[in-house]
């Protein structure tokens, strides 16, 4: 029976804790079998509740001793946790003395301490500490923490922890230690230690105060040489933060650590940030450009997160978005900030509005629905999820709309200045941004406001004209609504920033503002025009909403052809696309779709505009992901909207193949490599191109392009170019695949991150007679696959289950088999990674026939075994519920 089992948690029950922790000594006898923990906390009862028994979290310990201030006592174990009920009386400080032992190698959760490549690494948020010893193991009980680590000198010649070493030295037996102090009060989740085989790039950077701090990047011995890319990005975080809010490093020592084992991106533990390798490694020689940008802001998140989580932290978990949502608001916006010019600005803001409509708004409308700020959850590592952080961070974008730019950061001090050293909520933030902006709409309309923190579902604005002729008045009538979500039927309206402008008939703008809808409907009026106009309606995505406006097509190409908004002109071209891709779905099964003049013409003028960037070329020539297209069908056949897809894609490729061409000759050299915004732009826009011409090549059996793409395979001198030459190759589904694949994997055995890449582009390839299923039970026997590491398990089996539809979703529901086998085989060893991907099947309901069934019996025989982690028990049972 696993611990912990059926309690569901409800924000409601909040109360605060009956002790306080103020200090925290520990000492770790570090060994992979058995490792030793002291841990002496000075412990006080909370004076504002009555007295009562004291309860310590743990899981998987074994205790040894306890001692109240040096003298052994009477202590329960219920259900996990260590309960002392004969506590000396008063409100006195005692001393808590606990000792126990845990077996880090044997830890496949990765939560609490763990061993990677035989170096020991911990991961506590959210409630990993209590596998490390018991504690009050809750964000909202702040402690200031000594650590003494000792170990082996020779296999752990490094030792980390949180804040500064104090002092280190040589013990018997050829052991070492260290002694590390944390100026920092903190909540347990923000603990850190570090021990193993490392080396380090080290910088020195000064503030603008004039302090020195001292950044260290660590990494295994062969890997330093692949640290460039993500210590500048930590400098320029350091550096964004101070100028954009003025919040500077509060530490003299910040470290970042790379492991290979990792269950999420990377971790904000307090001056000691642990990272999965994807986003710290790169090289050119390794990396894509994506994989430097995703560098780039990882790092910012969790540098950002010391201000925003570490200085103020959350009382509850109810309140992560307060970090969360926060915290990446922060980093999209550092991201914009050094892309630089206003088309860079919003290639940025188009890819995080892509995520959130691939993402977010399937959650938004499935069984795993939830509020910004949950009510209540089952197993909290279940809601580190995109509408905690994504949409959490829409809603900090429409604060900052409302209050504007400057507003924001002057709501951001204030929030400081009332907050820092606190565990808070999300109200707390919200009304420090309201009240130091009192003239503004958020001031005024906060409580309509924190609908957003509370109201799970993606609001629809429904968008009607009126042109009146004879008076020049043009109106759009704005209506609002929101579909019920589990457990919460009707909805009040939201508050909706709707950035607005008005094209002419000669497409320039002849009038733009910002509406914020308030009630069910409203109608904003323009006069004075000479013709009727074309609306761009929530330019820059204003606001995390469904827009539907009955755009004809002329519209729509005007839109596309002039907007001055980037991210309603790409909107533009998407919507031409969705509507033809779903009148194709809609016709009767085996309808040939056929691509119409104006919209190819549309995209060719847009692939050959003279001063358009290339990276925005790029986003508007690719098509709208499968998973955006199947949100807009009530019932979804996925191999359906694969196959129109996939037909539209050729026709592109088909119909602009001179266009093709001229696009990969033009921008395939971009000179000595470089990962900024324009040349990165360059080599995904050839790409793209290379793609789209070996696609054209498997029509007409033209060798020219998969040869040159072969060659750029062989000759490139960067990953992206030479991933993407290799992509081309498979998606086009050409014979050299074959043989380019087994070249990469050859070059790049030895380098564990691009091995990941090349699993997943096999599993995420286009399916051709149901040959990808086969190809990924194969891949599972590879000598280089392995399910216990989480990158190496989403590179295959999550590539295939959750990002590619059209292969997973087989009428004979074998795809569903392998997901139900993987989902209970990844749960004995790692019920965070397991639960993650049982989510694939969140929108099964949505599924055709024979999917729906052969989808919901899978779910069934999940469901129906026998302890299953809470993970991914309430991840079916939610599944499964009427
Ligand atoms: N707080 C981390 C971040 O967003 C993510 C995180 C939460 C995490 N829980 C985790 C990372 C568990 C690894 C494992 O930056
Ligand atoms: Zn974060």
């Amino acid at each position: 029976m696993r611990e912990g089992q059926n309690a569901v948690i409800y924000r409601a029950d909040y109360q605060p804790p009956p002790y306080w922790i103020d200090a925290v000594e520990l000492v770790f006898d570090l060994d992979p079998a058995k490792t030793r923990v002291l841990n002496r906390m000075k412990v006080r009862r909370n004076p504002d509740l009555p007295a009562q028994p004291l309860k310590l979290d743990g899981e998987e310990l074994n205790l040894a001793r306890v001692l109240v201030n040096g003298q052994g006592t009477s202590f329960k174990l219920e259900g996990g946790r260590l309960v002392l009920e004969n506590l000396p009386e008063g409100h006195e400080p005692f001393e808590l003395e606990i000792f126990t032992t845990c077996a880090p190698a044997k830890n496949t959760q990765l939560m609490g301490l763990y061993v990677s490549n035989g170096s020991f690494f911990t991961q506590c948020e959210a409630e990993g500490f209590r596998r490390i010893t018991y504690f009050l193991d809750r964000p909202d009980v702040m402690a200031s923490y000594t650590v003494t680590l000792r170990a082996d000198k020779r296999l752990y010649p490094v030792l980390l922890s949180n804040g500064n070493r104090v002092g280190a030295g040589e013990l018997d037996d050829g052991r070492h230690w260290a002694r590390w102090v944390d100026p920092h009060r903190k909540p347990s989740y923000l603990f850190a230690l570090v021990a193993g085989q490392l080396v380090c790039r080290e910088q020195k950077v000064l503030s603008r105060g004039g302090k020195e701090h001292l950044l260290q990047v660590y990494v295994r011995a062969g890997d330093l040489d692949k640290t460039e890319h993500a210590m500048h990005s930590l400098m320029a975080s350091v550096a964004w933060d101070e100028a954009r809010f003025g919040l500077p490093l509060d530490l003299e020592r910040f470290m970042v650590v790379a492991t290979s084992d990792f269950n999420m991106g990377a971790m904000e533990n307090k001056g000691l940030n642990i990272f999965n390798t994807k986003y710290v490694l790169a090289s050119q020689a390794t990396a894509t450009d994506t994989d430097f940008a995703n560098i780039e802001s990882v790092v910012g998140h969790e540098y950002f997160h010391n201000w925003t989580g570490n200085r103020i932290t959350c009382r509850d978990w109810f309140q992560l978005s307060l970090k969360e949502g926060l915290t990446v608001f922060r980093d999209q916006e550092f991201s914009q900030d050094l892309a630089g010019e206003a088309s860079a600005r919003a290639v940025k803001r188009i890819e995080d509005v892509r995520v959130l409509r691939t993402a977010q708004f399937p959650e938004d409308a499935g069984p795993m629905a939830h509020p910004v700020r949950p009510d209540q959850y089952l197993e909290i590592n279940n809601f580190y999820t995109v509408t905690i952080y994504e949409k959490g961070a829409e809603v900090v974008r429409m604060m900052q709309t409302l209050v504007g730019r400057d507003g924001f950061a002057r709501g951001l001090k204030l929030y400081f200045e009332r907050h820092d050293g606190q565990a808070v909520t999300c109200d707390e933030f919200a009304q420090a941004i309201a009240d130091a902006n009192p003239q503004s709409k958020l001031h005024e309309l906060l409580p309509q406001f924190k609908r957003w923190y509370s109201q799970a579902g993606t609001p629809r604005v429904k968008a009607t004209s009126q042109w009146d002729a004879a008076t020049g008045t043009y109106r759009l009538t704005l209506s609002q609504s929101c579909p019920p979500t589990p457990g919460q039927a009707d909805k009040a309206p939201f508050v909706i920033p709707v950035a607005w402008g008005l094209l002419g008939p000669d497409g320039r703008e002849v009038a733009h503002g910002l509406h914020v809808l308030t009630q069910a409907s409203e109608t904003l009026a323009v006069e004075g025009l000479a013709a009727e106009p074309v609306p761009s309606i929530l330019r820059g995505f204003s606001a995390p909403v469904i827009l539907e406006f009955d755009y004809s097509d002329e519209q729509l190409l005007a839109l596309l052809a002039h907007d001055t908004d980037p991210f309603n002109r790409w909107e533009a071209g998407q919507r031409l696309a969705v509507n033809r891709a779903l009148a194709a779905i809609r016709g009767e099964a085996g309808a040939a779709l056929h691509l119409d003049a104006p919209f190819i013409e549309a995209m060719r003028s847009i692939l050959r505009h003279p001063t358009l960037d290339a990276a925005f070329k790029e986003l508007v020539l690719t098509l709208p992901a499968e998973t955006y297209i199947a949100e807009q069908l009530d019932v979804v056949d996925p191999q359906r909207v694969h196959a129109v897809r996939e037909s539209m894609r050729e026709q592109l490729a088909a119909a602009l193949l001179h266009d093709w061409a001229w696009a990969y000759e033009a921008h395939k050299d971009c000179g000595a490599y470089r990962p900024d915004p324009v040349s990165a732009g360059r080599r995904a826009l050839a790409g793209l191109a290379l793609t789209h011409l070996c696609i054209a090549a498997r029509r007409t059996h033209d060798p020219v392009w998969p040869g040159k793409a072969y060659q750029r395979f062989k000759d490139a001198s960067n990953m992206t170019d030479r991933f993407n030459a290799l992509a081309a190759l498979v998606i086009s589904g050409h014979e050299l695949a074959r043989s380019a694949l087994e070249r990469f994997h050859a070059m790049f055995k030895d380098e564990p991150l691009v091995l990941d890449k090349w699993f997943s582009l096999q599993a995420g390839a286009p399916d051709r007679g149901g040959n990808i299923l086969p190809a990924v039970r194969q891949l599972m026997q590879h000598p280089d696959f392995n399910i216990r590491n989480p990158n190496r398990a989403r590179s295959l089996v999550f590539s295939y289950c959750s990002a590619n539809p059209g292969a997973f979703h087989r009428p004979d529901a074998a795809g569903y088999v392998f997901w139900s086998e993987r989902v209970i085989e990844l749960d004995a060893i790692n019920p965070q990674v397991a639960a993650r991907l049982a989510r694939a099947l969140d929108r099964w309901r949505k599924l055709a026939e024979p999917q729906r069934s052969g989808a919901r019996e899978a779910i069934a025989r999940v469901a129906a075994k026998a302890d299953l982690s809470n993970d991914v028990r309430e991840v079916v049972t939610r599944a499964l519920a009427e």
